[in-house]
């Protein structure tokens, strides 16, 4: 058991509290998937978005939480510390879902961190620093990709209006659903974009099978693998199926088939380290009986090393180019994300707090992407990964156990103080 003033903290976090709460959000854009699985389906920057947001709100107010919005649409609920012209840490993840997605990517580290620090204010503990909890905006890129938009603007990854021309498939543009955002919310109290906060720990459900397999209710993550993004385009000429020779075709789809072809080529990997996803295959026109003019694929390629991460995401576009025939290609990257090291402070503390708690603890790197990845260059950061079932993710089916969300809560209530006192 944790001692001192965390143990009132953490004995004080509540697993029903929080599975009710869980619950209540899944509702916002809930669906019944393949299955009868419980899925949600809540675009970042949507109605739906916005009523979660404020359910969230409602929630933070009733514990004596602060408020506040940043331009990027970042929502912040802040527990004052005894200091408050200190650092504060950070904590949270995002809201939004993928648009098959399940009731906990993303949502558990919001509500886990709301948790933690209710249970620390309840149980009358007041931290040196500030703890504030923190909701992304859009971090699953399924609506605007790419995703993590929010701490890339936040840590000055990239500047904001780098992602203002991002459309969704309706047209619209990001900055304008931003906008329509803020402008709904303008009640809110405004923060100014990023600040340098004393450490950032981000609770995630592991979204892999391995605390699972080998038993262990904590995963103290050490890094991030590296994610790069492309959009292939092949351009041909539409022609009619039933009528035009072979021979004389300009077919999109033909030579979309050599580039993926080649493409596994250029991403076969003996030892399965590297992940390799073609997917979001769009073909004009869509129809049967006619040679599609245009395809349109997206790449999803990831890797631990940095160094094949370069070298193989590089070669992609001559890849590509190498394997049209008839057709001409571009390729665009828009999402390149190294690999990250989370060092020793805050994986120490997850670690020390499991250990505390008794639960036993994996050290792991996470395969999937998180906005942590982008906090790591501006403070000490870390992420606390807990159980799901069969390691399923982005899918209805996903789905963590009550008493592995509670544990990951009580690791992070525990960190949070230890991280908030130093
Ligand atoms: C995040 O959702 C990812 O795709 O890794
Ligand atoms: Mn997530
Ligand atoms: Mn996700």
């Amino acid at each position: 058991m944790a001692d001192g003033v965390a143990a009132g903290a953490v004995a004080a976090v509540s697993e029903a509290r929080l599975w009710q709460r869980l619950m209540e959000m899944a509702a916002i854009g809930g669906f019944v998937g393949d299955g009868g699985h419980h899925g949600v389906n809540r675009p970042c920057l949507t109605p739906l978005d916005r009523q979660a947001r404020r359910l969230l709100i409602s929630w933070a107010g009733r514990m004596g939480a602060s408020v506040s919005v940043d331009p990027a649409g970042n929502l912040f609920l802040r527990l004052e510390g005894e200091d408050p012209a200190l650092a504060p840490v950070l904590t949270g993840s995002h809201m939004d879902t993928q648009p098959q997605g399940g009731r906990f990517d993303g949502i558990y580290g919001v509500l886990a961190g709301l948790e933690a620090i209710e249970a620390i204010a309840t149980a009358g503990v007041r931290p040196k620093r500030a703890i504030e909890v923190v909701a992304w905006t859009n971090e699953e890129g399924g609506r605007f990709a790419p995703g993590c938009t929010g701490s890339m603007s936040f840590s000055g990854f990239k500047p904001m209006s780098a992602f203002d021309d991002l459309v969704d498939r309706d047209g619209i543009r990001y900055a304008d659903a931003l906008a329509e955002q803020m402008a709904a919310e303008a009640d809110l109290p405004r923060r100014p974009l990023g600040y340098t906060p004393h450490a950032y720990l981000e609770p995630h459900i592991e979204q892999g099978p391995r605390l699972e397999a080998e038993a262990k209710e904590i995963g103290v993550v050490t890094g991030i693998q590296g994610s790069r993004w492309f959009t292939v385009t092949i351009e041909g000429r539409t022609d009619h199926a039933g009528t035009t020779p072979l021979a004389l075709r300009r077919d999109a789809v033909q030579d979309m088939i050599r580039a993926v072809g080649a493409l596994n080529a250029l991403m076969h990997d003996p030892a399965d380290v590297l992940r390799f996803t073609v997917a979001s295959i769009r073909v004009e026109p869509d129809t049967s009986n006619s040679v599609a003019r245009r395809a349109v694929f997206t790449i999803d390629f990831r890797h631990p090393d940095k160094a094949v991460l370069l070298a193989r995401g590089d070669a992609i576009a001559g890849v590509v180019q190498a394997a049209m025939t008839r057709c001409a290609a571009t390729v665009h990257e828009r999402f390149h994300a190294l690999p990250v090291d989370f060092g020793e402070t805050v994986p120490n503390a997850v670690e020390a707090a499991a250990a505390a708690q008794g639960l036993a603890a994996l050290r792991m790197p996470s395969g999937a992407f998180h906005d942590a990845q982008f906090m790591v260059p501006v403070c000490p950061t870390g992420m606390i990964f807990i159980p799901c079932r069969g390691g399923v993710s982005h899918h209805p089916s996903e789905y963590a156990e009550p008493v592995a969300c509670a544990n990951g809560a009580r690791v992070l209530a525990e960190a949070l103080l230890t991280l908030a006192n130093g």
